[in-house]
C-alpha cells in the first residue's frame, strides 16, 4: 500500500489512505475522463476577446531577470486595467493534473442529491439561507445543490457546485472538522496540491508582476495581502476552491433568463483563476464598449480575473469586470461545462483601499480613495457581498443588470466603470439603488 505525501505542509506527513482504497472508491463513483465539448464552428463568427497571454515560464526571480519581468508586467497592466482578465500559459500545472481533477470534479458533482444533502454548504435555497449562521451555499464548504439560486422570472439555476475552504492550511485534512463526501476525502492530497500550487507559485508570481505595475517593492502585495502563514487564520491570505458543473437549462427557462446560465456579476476576490475550456459560454462585459464578448479557449491555460478586492486596493485602476455564463452555440449543445475555480482572497483584515499601498504609480495617475468609500476590510466586504448573490430582490430585474446595491459607499457591482462621467450621484439618478 502506498501513501501520498501532503504537499506544502511543514514536516513530513502522510495521507492515511492507500492507493488500493482510492481505486475502489473511484470505481464505486464511476470516476472517468470528462469529455469536453469540441470547439464550436461559430467561434469565428462571434465577438471574441483575444485575451493577452502571459507565458509564466519567462518569469524568473533574481535581479538579473528584472527586465524580463518588466516585459510581462507591461502586458499585465494593459489587461488588468481594462478588461480585468488575462490568460496564463506554462504556469506549471500539467494537462494530466487538470484532467485528473476534472474527472474527480465530474463524479463529485454527479453525486445523487441524497448524498449532496448530507454535505451541504448551506441551505437548499438561497432565499432560505440564514447567513448570520453560515457562509451559505455560495461560500461555505460543501455542495450548493441545483436550484439554489433564484434567477429571474421564477427560474432557478441548473448548476451543482462543491466548495473547498482552507486548502492552504493543515485544517483542510482534519476529518473531524470537515465533513467530506467519501469520494472527495479519498482525493484530498491532489486537490490540496492543485490549489496550493496556484496560490504559492502562480499567484505569487502574478502579484510580483503587479508590484512592478504599481511601482511597489518586490513582494509587497504578496507579503501584505496574500502570503499564507501556517495555522494563522488572521494574518494569512486565503482562498476557496470550487468544482462547478453546469447543466443545460430547459428551453423554456432559457428564454425566461435570456440564455443566462449565470447572470453578469463581479467577484469579490483578489484574483479568480479558472481553467480555460472549449465550451463557448463565458462572456465579459467589454470595458471599452459595454458589449458582451466571448472569452476564447486557451488549451491547458488558466484564465485569471480581478475581483473587487484588487479593484479597491488599486483604487479602481485594476478592473473587477462584469462577466457571465450563457448557453453555448447549437453545435456544443448536450455538452456540460465543468470548471475548476480558485477564488483567491487577501487576508481578512486587509483594508480595501489604495492608501496602504502608497503607490507612486497610482499617485501619478491621481488615483486615491474616493471620498464616499467607507474604510472597510476584506472580511466586511466579502461577507456583505456574499449575502446578495442569488437573492431574488437583487436578481429579479428587467434587463441584464441586477438591482444595484450600495454597500459601504460602493456599488456592489460596477457595471458602468468605463463611463467617464459615471459616479454615485449619477447612479442614483438612473437606477433604483438598494441601500444597506
Ligand atoms: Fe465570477
Amino acid at each position: 500500500m502506498t501513501k501520498t505525501d501532503i504537499v506544502g505542509l511543514k514536516g513530513s506527513r502522510s495521507f492515511p489512505i492507500g492507493q488500493e482504497d482510492v481505486e475502489k472508491v473511484d470505481l464505486k463513483y464511476n470516476v472517468r475522463h470528462f469529455k469536453e465539448a469540441p470547439l464550436s464552428k461559430s467561434a469565428q463568427d462571434v465577438d471574441l476577446i483575444d485575451l493577452d497571454t502571459i507565458d509564466l515560464s519567462l518569469f524568473k526571480d533574481g535581479p538579473e531577470n528584472l527586465s524580463a519581468r518588466k516585459e510581462l508586467a507591461a502586458k499585465v497592466e494593459k489587461s488588468l486595467s481594462t478588461y480585468g482578465f488575462i490568460a496564463l500559459e506554462n504556469h506549471g500545472i500539467s494537462i494530466e493534473e487538470f484532467d485528473h481533477l476534472r474527472s474527480i470534479a465530474q463524479s463529485t458533482c454527479e453525486l445523487p442529491e441524497e448524498i449532496q444533502k448530507k454535505h451541504l454548504a448551506g441551505a437548499m435555497k438561497s432565499d432560505l439561507e440564514d447567513r448570520s449562521k453560515s457562509l451559505g451555499g455560495e461560500r461555505g464548504a460543501g455542495f450548493k445543490p441545483r436550484k439554489y439560486w433564484s434567477m429571474k422570472n421564477g427560474v432557478e439555476d441548473s448548476i451543482v457546485l462543491y466548495n473547498f475552504r482552507e486548502m492552504q492550511q493543515p485544517k483542510f485534512f482534519d476529518t473531524d472538522h470537515n465533513n467530506y463526501p467519501e469520494l472527495v476525502l479519498h482525493h484530498l492530497p491532489e486537490i490540496a496540491t492543485y490549489f496550493r500550487k496556484l496560490h504559492n507559485e502562480v499567484l505569487r508570481k502574478l502579484t510580483i508582476l503587479c508590484d512592478i505595475v504599481l511601482e511597489l517593492p518586490k513582494g509587497f502585495l504578496w507579503e501584505n495581502y496574500f502570503k499564507v502563514v501556517e495555522d494563522d487564520y488572521v494574518n494569512s491570505g486565503h482562498g476557496f476552491g470550487r468544482f462547478m458543473f453546469y447543466d443545460e437549462l430547459n428551453k423554456e427557462d432559457e428564454k425566461k433568463v435570456d440564455k443566462n446560465w449565470l447572470r453578469g456579476h463581479s467577484d469579490s476576490t483578489g484574483f479568480t483563476f479558472i481553467t480555460s475550456q472549449p465550451i463557448l459560454s463565458l462572456q465579459i462585459r467589454d470595458y471599452f464598449t459595454g458589449k458582451w464578448k466571448y472569452v476564447g479557449h486557451k488549451p491547458g491555460g488558466l484564465i485569471v480575473n480581478i475581483g473587487d478586492s484588487m479593484e479597491f486596493i488599486t483604487g479602481g485602476y485594476f478592473k473587477s469586470s462584469i462577466h457571465r455564463v450563457v448557453s453555448p452555440p447549437e453545435d456544443q449543445r448536450g455538452y456540460r461545462r465543468l470548471v475548476l475555480i480558485y477564488f483567491c482572497n487577501p487576508k481578512y483584515p486587509a483594508v480595501l483601499d489604495p492608501e496602504p499601498l502608497n503607490s507612486p504609480k497610482l499617485q501619478r495617475l491621481g488615483i486615491g480613495k474616493p471620498g464616499e468609500w467607507d474604510k472597510i476590510t476584506f472580511k466586511e466586504w466579502d461577507e456583505e457581498k456574499g449575502r446578495l448573490f442569488g437573492k431574488k430582490a437583487v436578481n429579479d430585474s428587467p434587463g441584464d443588470e441586477p438591482n444595484l446595491v450600495l454597500l459601504y459607499g460602493r456599488l456592489h457591482e460596477r457595471w458602468h466603470q468605463a463611463e467617464s462621467k459615471f459616479n454615485l450621484e449619477e447612479a442614483r439618478k438612473r437606477f433604483n439603488i438598494i441601500e444597506i
